[in-house]
């Protein structure tokens, strides 16, 4: 998502409510420059040298370690102060969202039935999203992903994810100008320019920020889009068509899919990996091979939380989200080896690549997992590349 971006769905908040998002954002990047890098220091000065002197020796778990820096009080103060920050954002966002609600549900209704709309919504009254999502507001979203929708109309959840999701991304350090697909699609060009993808799905799209994105740069491209609740698509749908592009939403599990085999030449996804549990991404593993023409491509992007190479105590400090900030499968991803996890669905180890990938701007990078089909022509050459950048 592009976070500088405008449209008639976004919800506009008034000059005191902008004042009190500009509030929460500065907190924000309070915590993340001063506050959260003072851990380090509060695990060497304090809570490592505690456990050491009752223990006779340094921590040797993340669960150790944890407990070890909530003896430190920074690490409580750092703590209380990133929940809290997140509940204000919620509380300004919500402002916002809730005095707009009916216009927005407005111009969805609108500009979903518009002569000149260009994608389309399939929603599936049948289709029963994971309770999770439902039972836990993940990232204390309020209403979270998939809320009731009784009258058709919401889009509450796609306008709280999208302000919510622009607050808490520049509160973590990140560009305006950041996209995560623009990331991808750089990396895409840059490592297999002759990749012209006829048709893409977009797996856990939410606001459908990437979606958009990947419509608007490759317009030869038939461009689709999945996710679990119908208040979430309803936004991503009317979002799309208020931004001129056409995209084509669709209630589904990404691990299941309605599409037929080979339907497409390119699927991605976008920080999904870390929301959903460990079978279902290895299903979606499975699944984005199926739905994969020969030669296509599958791009999977996530932060890169991944644990590998971290001491304890960072993980600790990592292990936030999955406590006080309704991550329930923040650790099932930090631990996972996703590459493998391919190979086992069934791509060919030398066709799966994975890496950091540098961000459109901003600082820091995104993660990315690459699995090329082959079968053809095209997809060897994917395969070679893949192959010759991983050696
Ligand atoms: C962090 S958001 C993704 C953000 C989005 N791709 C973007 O770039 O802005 C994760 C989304 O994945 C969706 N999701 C979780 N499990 C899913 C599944 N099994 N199938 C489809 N969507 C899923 C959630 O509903 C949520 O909207």
């Amino acid at each position: 998502m592009v976070y500088n971006l405008y449209h008639e769905m976004l919800a506009r908040p008034t000059g005191d409510e902008l004042a009190r998002q500009r509030f929460v954002l500065a907190l924000k990047r309070h915590l993340m420059s001063r506050l959260r890098p003072g851990v380090a220091v509060a695990w060497e000065m304090v809570a490592r040298p505690a456990f050491r002197a009752m223990h006779g020796r340094d921590p040797s778990s993340r669960e150790e370690a944890e407990a070890a820096l909530d003896e430190a009080a920074h690490y409580r103060y750092a703590k209380a102060i990133n929940r809290i920050s997140q509940e204000m954002m919620w509380q300004a966002v919500g402002e916002t969202v809730y005095r707009e609600l009916d216009r927005l549900e407005s111009a969805a209704t609108r500009l979903a039935a518009s002569s000149t709309r260009r994608g389309s919504l399939t929603l599936d009254p049948a289709f029963a999203p994971d309770p999770v999502y439902q039972a836990v507001p993940i990232h204390l979203q309020p209403e979270g992903y998939c809320p009731p929708d009784p009258d058709g109309r919401s889009v509450v959840a796609g306008a709280f994810y999208e302000s919510g999701g622009r607050l808490y991304s520049m509160g973590r350090g990140m560009a305006r100008e950041d996209s995560k697909a623009g990331a991808v699609l750089a990396w895409l060009r840059a490592h297999h320019p002759g990749f012209r993808p006829r048709r893409m799905l977009d797996m856990g799209c939410s606001a459908g920020g990437a979606s958009a994105a990947w419509a608007a740069a490759l317009p030869e491209c038939e461009v689709h889009a999945i996710d679990l609740g119908s208040s979430m698509l309803r936004y991503a749908h009317a979002r799309a068509e208020a931004l001129g592009v056409a995209v084509h939403f669709r209630q589904a599990d990404a691990a299941a899919t309605p599409y037929p085999d080979g339907h497409f030449d390119l699927v991605v996804s976008h920080n999904l990996f870390h929301e959903v549990s460990s079978a279902k991404r290895r299903a979606i593993a499975g699944e984005s091979l199926r739905l994969l023409a020969p030669g296509g491509l599958a791009l999977h992007q996530d932060v890169d939380l991944l644990f590998r190479g971290k001491e304890a105590w960072e993980e600790a400090e990592r292990a936030y989200d999955l406590r006080y900030n309704n991550e329930p499968f923040w650790l099932d991803y930090a631990t996972c080896d996703f590459a493998a996890e391919l190979v086992e669905a069934g791509f060919a180890p030398e066709d799966v690549w994975e890496g950091r990938i540098g961000k459109t701007a901003g600082p820091g990078h995104w993660y990315l997992f690459a699995a090329a089909k082959p079968a053809c022509a095209a997809a060897g050459e994917a395969g070679d590349r893949a192959r010759a950048e991983a050696a």
